[in-house]
């Protein structure tokens, strides 16, 4: 953490951002135009690169009206075999740096045919199916507790604010439950059958183990969902990476937007 914490400060010149941003797949367009300090996380000590088609994977350190941002433009992820406490060590690092609110995007699949691909759905909360936890192993009583309260994950107050951009611009918004699966493989119909009658709507390989550490160490974070297909057995067409990452491109375009209204506005 130390050297990660000294090689970011050095190469931003000590740049504090207030706002961390997590772009999920296929929501790259929202760096377009934005000017600053990029490193790649090839280049900083602790981070592993992330190798996921459709992923950057490099820090992009700029302002967005006047906010001190920093933007993650790739993640890592449990089934690319890191372990979920390096999978979720940029938000550790974000908290060092003085980051106070987050706001995480994935792609995801509906489990509901009511959730039709192109939505956007503001994550109300999730539930962990990974089969691990980011906090497995020593606690750093720094960061936050050993036991930590997992009620209101997503805060209430930033989803209002959103809900206020979008309806502002025109943009219908859902709301539902994350569901996490480590992957890499896609859910089986079975299985999504099994998530929907658990009270999910949606579900994805990432985001709910870095909400968790996100929750632990006291950052209000804001989770979307960009609905990209169908998960397995509810369309005739199987869930396949190229279209997740196309349908991103197209739907991501309004969610981007409505995501810059936001940080005016927060
Ligand atoms: N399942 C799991 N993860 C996903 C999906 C899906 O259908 N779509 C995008 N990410």
């Amino acid at each position: 953490m130390h050297l990660t914490l000294e090689f970011i400060n050095e190469k931003t010149k000590g740049f504090k951002p207030e706002l961390a941003i997590v772009l999920g797949s296929g929501l790259g367009a929202f760096c377009e135009g934005l000017c600053g300090i990029s490193i790649p996380y090839s280049d900083i000590p602790g981070f592993s690169p992330t190798k996921v088609k459709g992923h950057k994977g490099e820090l992009l350190f700029c302002e967005i009206y006047g906010k001190k941002c920093v933007i993650m433009q790739g993640r890592f992820h449990y089934y690319e075999g890191h372990p979920l406490c390096q999978t979720t060590f940029p938000i550790k690092v974000f908290k060092r740096l003085g980051v106070k609110k987050l706001i995480l995007t994935n792609a995801a699949g509906s489990l509901k045919k009511e959730l039709p691909p192109g939505s956007i759905m503001l994550i109300d909360d999730h539930i962990n199916f990974m089969g691990s936890n980011p906090l497995i192993g020593e606690n750093d009583d720094t960061l936050g507790t050993r036991f930590p309260d997992m009620n209101e994950v997503y805060s209430k107050n930033m989803q209002k604010i959103f809900k206020e951009c979008a309806e502002k611009l025109g943009v219908e918004l859902k709301n539902g439950v994350y569901c996490a699966l480590s992957g890499p493989s896609y859910e089986t119909p079975a299985e999504v059958k099994m998530l929907s009658i658990l009270g999910g709507n949606a579900t994805g390989m990432s985001t709910v183990p870095e909400a968790i550490v996100a929750k632990y160490c006291s950052i209000e974070t804001l989770g979307i969902s960009l609905i990209t297909n169908y998960a397995a057995g509810l369309s005739d067409v199987a869930p396949n990476h190229k279209e997740v990452v196309e349908m991103g491109n197209t739907a991501g375009q309004k969610l981007c937007m409505v995501l810059k209204e936001f940080v005016k506005n927060i």
